[in-house]
């Protein structure tokens, strides 16, 4: 049944319909009118061109702001309660790219707050830690040093409190409650927290005196957050935060969202090619049982986790992702050679990445915003 999922920014289960989603949300698809003008900054991104990210709030007034000379600035986040994923890099890389295309300012918040509440298992200090961690993932991503700016909510509560203060206040418990599902078990700082994610929204325009737009690339399941933000924004002489949403990545296991509590399933930024190779020798592809069946029959490129990897991030080129399909339908291409062929991309990209996570940890003190030590 299509309404048997579900997707709030802390639990996403079920089997998403992303046009249902939508409507759920009430966000808008990124139609084509949208990607004809988005293509006319630039080269169109192959997750826009393959409707990886697929909807959005309110762009069209961000690209007016830009075209009006206005500008505007960028904002997304990672909440550090683990290594890093190839999921979580899906919206990075992404973002990357718009800030690459209309040369912006990026603010990156790392919600350490938000993990200690919600993982009971996690001290604050942990958090803190993996919260570095993480940093020199989104340091590796290439962003631009200068016009990046890393927030850790517990070390820059000082700029978030006043901000997150006006939010709360115009957010009631009943609003609280109905948007992501709070019961009287949930603590008090739950409650709190999506006033601390709304604050980032508000920091350009307060630094700048003016009110500066703000567009947020993030998974569709952070969505609730901002629906509460924009709703508060006019009211406290903001604007409200436009968005664009991608769709979850899928685990290796043919679920559809990679997630950390199942690690054989999830291929983490700091995994070794042993580790690699056999978590990807294991993901469901959906194949037949023997190498003559599927040699008759071909595969299905539909449910095969091993295809959504190329599709989602590791063949760029359209062409090349048709022949995969065709060689797999024709049952030319058999399971164990395209786990192979992914196996190797996944880990040249890895290696470029640990070894630009590295270098990270000589400079990421100077991306830390208002200089916050770590
Ligand atoms: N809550 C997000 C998470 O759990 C972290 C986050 C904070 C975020 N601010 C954001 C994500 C803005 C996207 C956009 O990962």
């Amino acid at each position: 049944m299509a309404s048997d999922f579900k997707v709030t920014p802390w639990e996403v289960s079920g089997d998403i319909d992303y046009d249902v989603l939508v409507k759920r949300f009430g966000t808008s698809r990124i139609d084509d009118a949208l990607l004809d003008r988005l293509s006319s900054y630039g080269d169109l991104h192959p997750l826009l061109r393959r409707g990886i990210f697929y909807s959005h709030r309110d762009l069209g007034a961000i690209l007016d702001a830009y075209d009006k000379g206005e500008g505007f600035v960028l904002y997304t986040g990672r909440g550090p309660s683990g290594d890093t994923h190839l999921g979580h890099l899906l919206p990075w890389m992404f973002t990357k790219w718009l800030q690459d295309v209309f040369d912006v300012k990026l603010y990156f918040q790392l919600t350490d707050d938000e993990k200690f509440l919600f993982k009971h298992e996690l001290s604050l200090e942990e958090t803190r830690e993996m919260a570095y961690e993480n940093a020199l993932d989104v340091a590796a991503m290439g962003f631009d040093r200068d016009k990046t700016r890393i927030i850790l909510d517990t070390a820059n509560i000082e700029q978030l409190y006043p901000l997150a203060l006006k939010v709360a206040k115009k957010v009631t418990f009943s609003t609280a409650r109905a948007v992501f599902g709070f019961n009287n078990s949930n603590n008090i700082g739950s409650i709190f927290y999506t006033a601390v994610q709304a604050a980032p929204c508000f920091l350009e325009s307060e630094e700048q005196g003016r009110n500066v737009a703000c567009l947020i690339p993030c998974g569709i399941d952070q969505d609730p957050h901002f629906r509460v933000t924009r709703d508060v924004a006019p009211g406290l002489g903001y604007l409200k935060p436009a968005l664009m949403h991608n769709k979850m990545f899928p685990g290796l296991g043919g679920g559809d969202k990679m997630s950390s509590s199942d690690p054989d399933s999830t291929i983490f930024t700091t995994d070794g090619k042993k580790a690699v190779r056999s978590k990807i020798g294991r993901a469901f592809t959906g194949g037949c049982v023997s190498a003559e069946e599927q040699r008759e029959k071909g595969g299905n490129p539909e449910v095969c986790a091993i295809f959504k990897y190329q599709f989602f991030l590791f063949e760029e080129d359209d062409d090349k992702l048709d022949e995969m399909v065709r060689r797999c339908r024709s049952g030319e291409m058999l399971c164990g050679e395209c786990k192979m062929a992914l196996s190797e991309k996944v880990n040249v990209f890895l290696e470029g990445h640990q070894r630009r996570r590295e270098e990270a940890r000589s400079y990421i003190g100077e991306m830390t915003y208002k200089g916050f030590e770590w």
